[in-house]
């Protein structure tokens, strides 16, 4: 039986591929704030650090990084880009010791969206407090919506940087996201429930496949990404989105 971590387990999309991957057999480790086999607080290098020596020092074939946020505020970037890049550098020796070892995040459509530039600037760089303190005064401003888009953006481009070195590539390890549209999770069910805020998503994100994705939907597509069947595919952010790349990117690719 393989031995997947999944962060975000507690919640949502992470908490629907937990299911998937126990009634398919594996031993999942679930890594989230509370009700969770590994509790951590993935905002704070401790926390990361918590995560690593929760999930073992024995080697892992998989980890699926969902935790996230989508507040307008500095946490949002903590979490959805630097708790996602750090856990997965500090998996990678024991992702490395598996036979066939695969790792995949989650990304979002939002990341093409308009960004604070200075921010993902500063993700790139691998500089945590500059982003925070660029995040800071991006709240400051008035601009604080941009940082959701801006970590998703950030952890896109890092994802395609970091999949094609020695360390991941190199090692065997194939890395993706995939980038959902608008999922009925306990973040966006309460948003969708209003009809303004409904048709302000609806605008910004239009999915004219089958409408708003049930979590298990991007469960089962993060569930292949992370399979032995996936020997070739990295460096690829997969929009599980009903159209809504091919909508508001147009035939460009
Ligand atoms: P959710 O809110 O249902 O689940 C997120 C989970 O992450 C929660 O269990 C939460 O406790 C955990 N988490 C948050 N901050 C944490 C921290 N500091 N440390 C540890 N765990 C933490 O949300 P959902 O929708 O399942 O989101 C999962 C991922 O999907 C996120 O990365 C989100 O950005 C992404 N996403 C969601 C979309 C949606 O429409 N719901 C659309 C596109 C992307």
């Amino acid at each position: 039986t393989r031995r997947i971590a999944v962060t975000g387990s507690a919640s949502g999309i992470g908490k629907a591929l937990v299911e998937v991957l126990r009634a398919q057999g594996d031993t999942v480790i679930g890594v989230d704030r509370e009700d969770a086999d590994v509790r951590a607080d993935l905002s704070t290098e401790d926390g990361r650090a918590r995560a690593v020596a929760g999930i073992g020092a024995g080697p892992l074939d998989g980890v699926v990084a969902c935790a996230g946020v989508s507040a307008p505020d500095p946490v949002t970037v903590s979490v959805n880009h630097f708790g996602v890049v750090r856990l997965l550098e500090g998996l990678r020796p024991v992702l490395a010791a598996a036979p066939n070892p695969r790792a995949a995040v989650v990304g979002s459509i939002a990341g093409t969206q308009p960004v604070d530039q200075a921010v993902v600037d500063a993700c790139l760089r691998d500089d945590e407090p500059a982003a925070l303190e660029l995040a800071r005064a991006a709240v400051a401003n008035g601009t604080g919506n941009r940082l959701y888009p801006s970590s998703k953006s950030a952890l896109a481009q890092w994802l395609r940087r970091a999949a094609v070195t020695e360390e991941w590539a190199g090692a065997g390890i194939p890395l993706n996201a995939v980038a959902p549209g608008v999922v009925l999770s306990p973040m966006v069910a309460p948003l969708v429930a209003d009809e303004e805020m409904k048709a302000v998503m609806d605008r910004a994100v239009p999915m004219p496949l089958n409408g708003y994705a049930q979590p298990a939907v991007i469960a089962t597509a993060l569930s292949w990404l992370i399979s032995t069947g996936n020997t070739h595919m990295t460096g690829q952010v997969i929009y599980v989105d009903g159209g809504a790349d091919a909508t508001l990117r147009g035939p460009g690719v």
